[in-house]
């Protein structure tokens, strides 16, 4: 289940990254989010599935969106921008599923993402990044159902896959698979990542440079 890209996209992708991404915007509610422009690919996930660090190794840059090895550590809706390419911008979510943190702030960011993700017009792909150790669970599939009713176009990222067998991603690769053709929104391809070993991170500056391309 992998897309194949040319070298040509490749290096067209890993220039859109080369360049200074910088922070743009936090929005800690729905009231407070940006005027909507240019094109938003945002990461969501439950929480410590890896998406700041994503964010992180797609730009090249250690420290610009803040990650913790402790759940719960983005509590914003962060927009990041890059330079040139104004407009086009990353947008790090909060986690859900985090069930240590205080109820009501757990209610409140999973309000914010779902809200973000059913409303947000100029959102042109949600990565949704699941842990290639444990697959989808039902905190997910939640998420699964607002993205099928939103008209957002989104993909399942399978992260830290440096910390999984060989055998083991196939297999789950298979099952989300399989799990994600009963989602006809979903991108069938799966995508998969390592933040640390930066496989995969050529790929997914391509498909964002194909998106960009294919919109602009
Ligand atoms: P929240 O903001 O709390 O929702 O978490 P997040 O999804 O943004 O996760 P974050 O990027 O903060 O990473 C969580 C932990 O996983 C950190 O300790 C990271 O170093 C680690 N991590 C992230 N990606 C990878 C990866 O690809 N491989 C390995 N081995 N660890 C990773
Ligand atoms: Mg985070």
């Amino acid at each position: 289940m992998t897309v194949e890209f040319d070298a040509d996209l490749i290096e067209q992708g890993r220039k859109l990254f080369a360049g200074d991404w910088h922070f743009f915007w936090a929005a800690p509610a729905i009231e407070a989010l940006p005027p909507m422009a240019g094109m938003e690919v945002a990461f969501a996930g439950r929480s410590n599935v890896g998406k700041s660090s994503l964010i992180n190794a797609l730009t090249g840059r250690g420290a610009l969106a803040r990650t913790s090895h402790t759940p719960g550590r983005t509590q914003e809706l962060i927009f990041f921008e890059g330079p040139g390419h104004a407009g086009f911008r990353l947008v790090d979510m909060p986690g859900y599923g985090y069930a240590s943190a205080p109820k009501a702030k757990v209610a409140s960011w999973t309000a914010l993402i779902h809200s973000f993700l059913r409303g947000r017009g100029n959102l042109a792909r949600v990565y949704l990044l699941v842990d290639a150790r444990h697959g989808f669970k039902p905190v997910d599939l939640d998420v699964l159902k607002t993205l099928d009713q939103s008209a957002v176009s989104y993909q399942v990222v399978l992260t830290k896959a440096d910390q999984i067998k060989q055998a083991d991603l196939q297999a789950r690769i298979a099952a989300t698979s399989a799990a994600l053709s009963k989602h006809a929104a979903a991108f069938p391809d799966i995508l998969v990542t390592s933040s640390e070993t930066g496989a995969g991170i050529p790929e997914l500056r391509a498909a964002m440079l194909r998106l960009l391309r294919e919109r602009s």
